[in-house]
């Protein structure tokens, strides 16, 4: 069974490395991925005073991230943090309070840059919104992605052969093992619960 990720890239660059890494990671488990990109330039700001009468963005965005069984983060570092537009698609995903799209979606993150450093400190700084969007985060492999450039790219947008495409590899096949894992997982737990209950029902029958 394929699993349906929502990419959402945070940059809104036409040539972004970050979404062609994205792209990337997609081709390389097409089998087992139904990626879709979630595109994130048209959100209005947020602002809690709308959450009664929503943008239409916000609603589309919602429901796209909301309909997804993983996410997966691929985005730039903006001074050593993460970028805005991708700050503000989080925050409008996380409302109204207690009906975020996020809660308890697998997934995984990505940063990539020209640097040496791979985009360390936007990596963390989602990695810290995921801790209180209740999101189970990819522990292994990290991907803060250094030294990638338009040249790590072939014309038509696809990593080259070389250690970047096969680390991209990697992580491409981590991130369907874990999103199987996490879903598997909670179809054992709630198959359990349905045995435990059914096992009750019966033991009560026969008091
Ligand atoms: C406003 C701005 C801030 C940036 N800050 C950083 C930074 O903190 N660390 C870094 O590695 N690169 C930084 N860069 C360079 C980006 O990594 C580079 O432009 C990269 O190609 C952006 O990703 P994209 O190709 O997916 O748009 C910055 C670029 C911009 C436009």
């Amino acid at each position: 069974m394929a699993y349906k990720i929502a990419i959402i890239v945070g940059s809104l660059r036409e040539g972004s490395i970050n979404r062609k890494v994205a792209r990337s990671i997609c081709g390389l488990r097409d089998d087992n991925l139904d990626c879709s990109m979630v595109e994130i330039g048209d959100l209005p700001p947020y602002n809690q005073d709308l959450d009664g009468d929503p943008p239409e963005q916000w609603s589309r965005f919602r429901q796209q991230v909301g309909s997804a069984d993983g996410v997966l983060f691929c985005s730039p570092e903006y001074n050593r943090g993460i970028p805005g537009v991708l700050k503000n698609a989080i925050d409008v995903g996380s409302r109204p309070y207690g009906q975020s799209v996020f809660d308890k979606k697998p997934a995984a993150i990505v940063t990539a840059s020209p640097g040496s450093i791979g985009g360390f400190g936007a990596n963390h700084q989602i990695r810290q919104a995921c801790v209180f969007l209740n999101m189970p985060v990819m522990q292994q492999p990290e991907a803060y992605l250094g030294h990638v450039s338009d040249d790590s790219f072939d014309d038509s947008g696809c990593l080259k052969d070389g250690p970047l495409k096969d680390l991209v590899s990697v992580l491409a096949h981590a991130f369907h093992d874990w999103v199987d894992m996490i879903h598997r997982s909670r179809r054992l737990l709630a198959e359990d619960s349905a045995h435990a209950a059914m096992a009750r029902q019966a033991d009560k029958a026969h008091a």
